[in-house]
């Protein structure tokens, strides 16, 4: 019923000009400071920015600055009776096209999750029939435990979109994790991406998307792995962009620690063999993207009990085998070989001559090309500098997030995919 209502709203926006009308929630984080920036750009981008700040997240950033800022009153007590008079919260929670609640405490996540409505942004959260995208902010432990998991979870399933939480340093000193509030220019991304793909009439609806992402572990013995540094943020931002278009997505993930895109079923497997019995599973598909950094090998018999350190003998010689190769097997099907099959080329040196390379021996039909030496640190980072690689040649695309670029390869997909359909017709 929820989701039905958030794709009737959704659908509302197909109406509007481009400039939107955007109802930020800022909740209590120290990260509340970011949001001055983004009030900044939204409205550099013409969209109309209401705030509504927690009592709070006051204390992080002044009601004055935001209101200086958006040029709009800030809202901020649900029982101040003038506002309710001039503009009540059923009235603000509709008179929007999104609601953007950033930062998410745990405790302001845990209320939406339980439905509570005792201050202004509770109230307007729980009365609007818009779509909700939310960005956490916390402590890495109190992301990770299990109450904010499940209400994550509930939420995810009420509908709610997420974006982030981003890795990194915490201001608590010492502290690092899963917790940070992504950077603005994400935020930002994420925010104008269901804009587009609202007023873009889900091109995907009806397709099935395939996604890999990740490393994968292959097991030297049962507590030794073989892996890589993959954090897997490139491939799920393609599955949630794929979904975003309306695509049913399968996202085929190795062991990540970062947050679950919405809208995608989720397969997580751990080896190369998994992921590939993990893809197969999930065919037929429309589009297959394989994101995953795949170890090439695996020991050829991972030892069943822990390799023992001895003083006499040499370090122990690893003896190993060739993985299958996912993307080749599933561009070089006879059979039931997805219409589209995008790769993507990992390179520390001459990155356009290895991945053409990679074009022709695995059979994609595109390959996504990023130099992972590149300084702007593309493994495990927030942004990417890549080459499109097509049989129409290689563009070489400005740097830009990771979630801006799943949003541009997944339109330019839609893209493709209605070309081949409409060729297939005639
Ligand atoms: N890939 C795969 N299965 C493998 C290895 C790679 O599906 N066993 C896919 C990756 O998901 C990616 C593409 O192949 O889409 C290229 O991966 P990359 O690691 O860049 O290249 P490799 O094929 O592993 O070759 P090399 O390590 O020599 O660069």
């Amino acid at each position: 019923m929820i989701k039905s209502r958030l794709l009737a709203a959704r659908s509302d926006l197909t109406d509007l000009s481009s400039a939107k009308r955007i109802l930020l929630i800022i909740g209590g984080g120290i990260a509340a400071y970011k949001c001055l920036d983004l009030i900044r750009r939204l409205r550099e981008r013409g969209h109309i920015v209401r705030v509504v700040m927690t009592k709070a997240a006051q204390q992080f950033v002044t009601p004055l600055s935001v209101a200086a800022l958006t040029n709009e009153r800030v809202f901020t007590d649900l029982f101040d009776l003038d506002d309710e008079r001039e503009i009540g919260h059923i009235r603000l929670s509709r008179d929007t096209d999104l609601i953007v609640v950033a930062p998410a405490t745990a405790d302001l996540l845990a209320r939406m999750a339980g439905g509570h409505a005792d201050n202004l942004a509770t109230a307007i959260l729980l009365a609007t029939d818009k779509p909700v995208l939310v960005a956490p902010a916390m402590n890495p432990r109190m992301w990770l435990n299990p109450a904010t998991r499940r209400n994550v979870e509930q939420l995810k399933r009420d509908g709610i979109d997420f974006v982030g939480p981003a890795i990194g340093e915490m201001a608590e000193r010492g502290e690092a994790g899963l917790g940070r509030l992504v950077e603005v220019p994400d935020l930002l991304a994420a925010i104008e991406s269901r804009f587009s793909s609202a007023s873009d009439d889900k091109p995907l609806a009806g397709c099935r998307v395939i996604v890999t992402s990740g490393p994968t572990h292959e097991p030297i013995d049962p507590v030794r792995y073989i892996a890589n540094r993959s954090s897997g943020k490139q491939g799920h931002e393609l599955a949630a962009a794929a979904a975003r278009l309306g695509a049913d997505v399968t996202l085929v993930s190795g062991p990540v620690s970062i947050g679950e895109p919405a809208g995608v079923r989720i397969v997580r497997v751990s080896t190369a063999e998994e992921m590939l019995a993990a893809v197969k599973h999930a065919l037929p598909a429309d589009i297959a993207i394989f994101a995953a950094a795949v170890a090439d090998w695996r020991m050829a018999t991972p030892n069943t009990s822990k390799i023992k350190k001895s003083t006499s003998d040499a370090p122990p010689a690893l003896t190993l085998a060739e993985n299958p190769d996912i993307l080749k097997t599933i561009a070089q099907l006879r059979k039931g070989r997805p219409p589209l099959v995008v790769g993507f080329a990992a390179e520390t040196n001459d990155v356009i001559a290895h991945a053409k390379k990679k074009l022709k021996s695995k059979g994609a039909d595109w390959i996504v090309a990023n130099d992972v030496s590149s300084p702007i640190g593309v493994m495990g980072g927030e942004r990417n500098a890549i080459h499109l690689l097509t049989s129409a040649g290689v563009e070489s695309w400005p740097e830009m997030s990771k979630a801006e670029v799943a949003i541009r390869i997944v339109t330019r997909a839609a893209a493709h995919l209605a070309t081949l359909k409409r060729d297939a017709a005639e």
